[in-house]
């Protein structure tokens, strides 16, 4: 098989594959309400990316109140029930465009291919959607210490698919997901708005616009 100039390919789950920032939304809404504190889509962007308590901070630093560990705790558990009982719901019909169609590409040409996440509920969002499969190893937020943007996540994931870190593509739609990606000395494609993901060495709208042919073609067009 002829070298590529990478050899594996890691995905973010959450607005990637699936198009679960909208629950994420729903859940965080629901405990903003009831702690009256005022959440709108717009605080929601700076959430996307991050992780659970990290997430919660960001929240409850709009209320200007100050909240023991205990009380923060139950928080992120509150809100992590809400969000797991709209996950659980999820059908394969949720997969957003072109993701099967990317990964069945790549896998036909040998290269690896990997869930790097933040979420700890990414196996029960894969088994939902059936898609677990498609992947040669998945890495979560239960296996690492430091979320995005530290590089840990996706340093963890290419030393499992045994690749070198400048052979892997990261795909993300967050902002802190590319600058992670970044760190960690990969190439990083955000999927999403040009706007935002400013950092990203290429960008699309989703995955259906990405293929393995172009994927070959864009270190020299970057070059
Ligand atoms: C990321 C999402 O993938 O996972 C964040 O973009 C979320 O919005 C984070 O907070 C952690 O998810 P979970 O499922 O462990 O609460
Ligand atoms: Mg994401």
């Amino acid at each position: 098989m002829q070298t590529m100039w990478f050899d594996a390919c890691i995905f973010d789950l959450d607005g990637v594959i699936v198009d679960t920032a909208k629950y994420h939304f729903l859940a965080w809404k629901r405990l903003a309400d009831m702690l009256d504190i005022p959440f709108s889509e717009k605080e929601n962007e700076k959430l996307k990316g991050v992780s659970r308590l990290a997430s919660l901070e960001i929240i409850l630093e709009l209320s200007g109140k100050k909240y023991t560990d205990s009380e923060k705790a139950k928080f992120a558990e509150m809100k992590n029930t809400w969000y797991v009982e709209f996950v659980s719901r999820m059908t394969p019909s949720e997969i957003l465009p072109g993701a099967i169609e990317l990964l069945t590409d790549l896998k036909s040409h040998g290269i690896k291919t990997a869930i790097g996440s933040a979420s700890k509920n990414t196996l029960l969002i894969l088994e939902k959607i059936r898609i677990k499969d498609l992947f040669d190893t998945v890495t979560d937020g239960n296996m690492v210490k430091s979320a995005k943007p530290d590089p840990e996540i996706f340093l963890v994931t290419a030393s499992i698919l045994n690749v070198k870190p400048e052979k892997c593509i990261v795909f993300e739609d967050s902002v802190a997901g590319i600058k992670a990606a970044h760190k960690a000395g990969m190439y990083g494609i955000g999927v999403g708005n040009k706007e935002i993901l400013i950092e990203a060495d290429y960008v699309i709208n989703d995955l259906s616009e990405m293929s393995f042919l172009k994927l070959t073609a864009l270190k020299t067009i970057n070059q």
